[in-house]
């Protein structure tokens, strides 16, 4: 059986040295603070931005709601994004995504003040993640990589694959495997023989947003196995992109859905956030 990775755990402890430091930073004057962007109904979407608020209040940091749940025009929100960039009382943005049909992300994102950009999707902050001097990590890959770090995981030549190519988590986590010297391989949705890349991986993070794609027979056995996806099956049942049961009897190592990734991601944007307060305010 596999070791099960406690996301829970290691992403309590990284919001532990984050309150002290909050606490520090407060004490210098300066309140670190996160505008929250969501707009539309989506359900999960709901459900995110309420941790990441409970994290807020955990830690300290000042969250100001802009939620708009009957939905925002283009040009408002690209008004309401400038109005943040221009408030010094707001150092991080955390924009949620999806944004609702007819809104284009990559032209919202783009209007974000980089030193704003908490979720580091701006290509400002990828390009730098590419050049291999992040300021700002996305949040999701920068909680994998804490977990493999926390559980000493060595990455050095390792065989790994990312299934996924999103902005969001498999294409930012791809480059960040790669400047700690893994072999990296992306599959995707238009990958031809998906299961011939997860055998080989050592290392499979699975970003690919279906339920439950990774099935045992797909794993090489004694591969540490990151599961990203947070699927809800229509019996209400949370799943992720791996099949717990069946790869829990290959894997060395598994991340647990929920329990797994989703907590690091919170912890880090809280991180982030911090780490952005600091710089803006000249503290760090
Ligand atoms: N949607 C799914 N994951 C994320 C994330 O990490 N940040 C934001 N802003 N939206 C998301």
């Amino acid at each position: 059986m596999a070791q099960v990775f406690d996301g829970k755990a290691v992403a309590a402890r990284v919001l532990g040295t984050v309150k002290a430091e909050v606490e520090a930073a407060r004490a210098r004057g300066v309140t670190p603070t996160l505008a929250v962007v969501l707009v539309g109904e989506d359900p999960a979407s709901k459900i995110y931005v309420g941790r990441k608020r409970a994290a807020c209040q955990e830690v300290g940091i000042a969250a100001r709601d802009h939620l708009y749940p009957q939905g925002l025009g283009e040009a408002d929100l690209l008004a309401l994004i400038r109005e943040l960039n221009a408030d010094r009382g707001v150092h991080g943005i955390l924009l949620q995504l999806p944004l609702p049909a007819g809104l284009d992300e990559g032209r919202v994102l783009d209007a974000m003040d980089p030193a704003k950009d908490v979720d580091g999707f701006h290509p400002y902050n990828l390009g730098r993640l590419l050049a291999g001097s992040p300021t700002v990590v996305p949040c999701t890959p920068a909680g994998v990589m804490e977990l493999l770090d926390h559980y000493g995981i060595e990455l050095k030549g390792m065989e790994a694959v990312v299934v996924g190519r999103s902005r969001i988590v498999g294409k930012p986590l791809a480059h960040l495997l790669l400047a700690r010297h893994a072999t990296v391989a992306i599959c995707h949705t238009r990958t031809r023989d998906l299961a011939a890349h997860t055998r080989r991986a050592e290392l499979l993070a699975v970003a690919a947003g279906r339920p439950q794609v990774i099935t045992g027979e797909m794993v090489r056995p004694d591969a540490v196995v990151i599961d990203v996806g947070i699927n809800r099956l229509s019996s209400g049942k949370l799943v992720g992109d791996v099949e717990f049961d069946s790869v829990s009897q290959r894997a060395s190592a598994l991340t647990p859905v929920p329990g797994g990734v989703g907590p690091m991601t919170v912890a880090m944007l809280m991180r982030n956030t911090l780490l952005a307060a600091t710089r803006q305010a000249g503290l760090a």
